[in-house]
């Protein structure tokens, strides 16, 4: 049998990630494309040279993109396809500094999707990542449930390791999760987060549940301080990976993505027509299922503030891009 096809628009710090997790892990074959003269080339032989130590038969190829959307046509027919393209975070400049930047190159990726590829699942990484997985949406008009945002795992990931680290847990033993907009105002869900069960609030005194909300929030932050010259790409390649994994291997799994919020389930969250994210199902399908969180009052009120912010850039985008 075939292996999957995933391709990976934008071979930068994410793109590479992503590539090169997929390919140890043998789940697809897997075709790059930047912008940068052999840029996805020279990355995707030099991963696939490594996978006879890894024992991976997973193939890679890597194309230029041209002035004109050249080689864009190797596109077809890939099971799912990553869009990372745009640019990073610099020290000092918000997510949405680069908003209509990346509008930009997300909207000529999201057109050549839609003409080579439109029936892929889509998985959007760039940010701002809710307003990015919009963007994206808009331009190639799919089945809702096929595009999706990647930020709610890495944000959870993030919560996950400071939690276990303060408890000096297993990380495995840690259930946590982040919802609403990827960006300084996400929610870090602590009421549902447990150790083993148990929950957070029975294991931490409140001042180190709010450090640790703190620095979840602020986890793509810290790291950009440290690294100047770029943002975070080891943990957003391995949540991007989860998904593609989940989507081929069809394993169903729940996890926090932005996802598309519309009728019954939209009026549940306050959002109509945008991405947010909230907890889903990952299959083959895609989006498989929302669920839906009760909040209590204090919950709702972040919830709000942080989807209005989503909504505001949207209504940029909107206006943008004349929608
Ligand atoms: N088409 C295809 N690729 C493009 C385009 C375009 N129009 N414009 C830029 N690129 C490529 C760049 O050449 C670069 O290789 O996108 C890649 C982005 O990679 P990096 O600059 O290394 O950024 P990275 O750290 O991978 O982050 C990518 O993901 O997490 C988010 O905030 C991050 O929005 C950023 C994105």
């Amino acid at each position: 049998m075939a292996r999957p096809k995933v391709s990976v628009i934008g071979a930068g710090q994410v793109g590479q990630m992503v590539a090169e997790h997929i390919a140890i892990k043998e789940l697809a074959d897997v075709y790059l494309f930047d912008v940068v003269d052999g840029a996805a080339k020279g990355k995707s032989l030099d991963i696939m040279e490594g996978l006879p130590h890894w024992h991976s038969d997973s193939f890679l190829e890597g194309y230029t993109i041209g002035p004109n959307g050249e080689n864009y046509e190797n596109l077809k027919n890939s099971d799912v396809i990553v869009i990372t393209a745009g640019m990073a975070r610099k020290p000092g400049m918000s997510r949405d500094d680069l908003l209509f930047k990346n509008v930009d190159i997300v909207k000529s990726a999201a057109e050549n999707v839609k003409k080579y590829s439109p029936n892929s699942i889509i998985i959007v990484v760039t940010n701002p990542m809710d307003i990015m997985t919009y963007t994206a949406f808009r331009i190639i008009n799919p089945n809702p449930k096929r595009i999706f945002g990647m930020g709610g795992t890495l944000d959870s990931g993030r919560f996950m390791t400071f939690v276990a680290k303060e408890l000096g847990v297993s990380v495995e033993d840690v259930q946590a999760f982040v919802v609403g907009g990827h960006g300084d105002d996400m929610v870090p869900f602590v009421r549902y987060c447990s150790v083993g069960g148990i929950p957070i609030t029975e294991l931490l005194p409140k001042e180190k549940i709010d450090q640790i909300v703190a620095r979840t929030r602020n986890g793509g932050g810290e790291i950009v301080q440290y690294l100047k010259t770029g943002s975070a790409y080891f943990a957003p390649g391995i949540s991007t990976t989860i998904m593609v994994e989940s989507v081929l291997k069809d394993k169903k799994r729940v996890i926090t993505v932005p996802a598309y919020l519309s009728g019954e389930i939209g009026k549940h969250y306050g959002v109509e027509g945008f991405f947010v994210g909230v907890p889903v199902k990952i299959g083959k399908e895609g989006v498989e299922e929302i669920y839906k969180l009760n909040f209590t009052p204090e919950e709702r009120k972040l919830w709000d503030i942080s989807a209005s912010h989503v909504k505001e850039n949207v209504e940029k985008v909107n206006k943008y891009l004349n929608l």
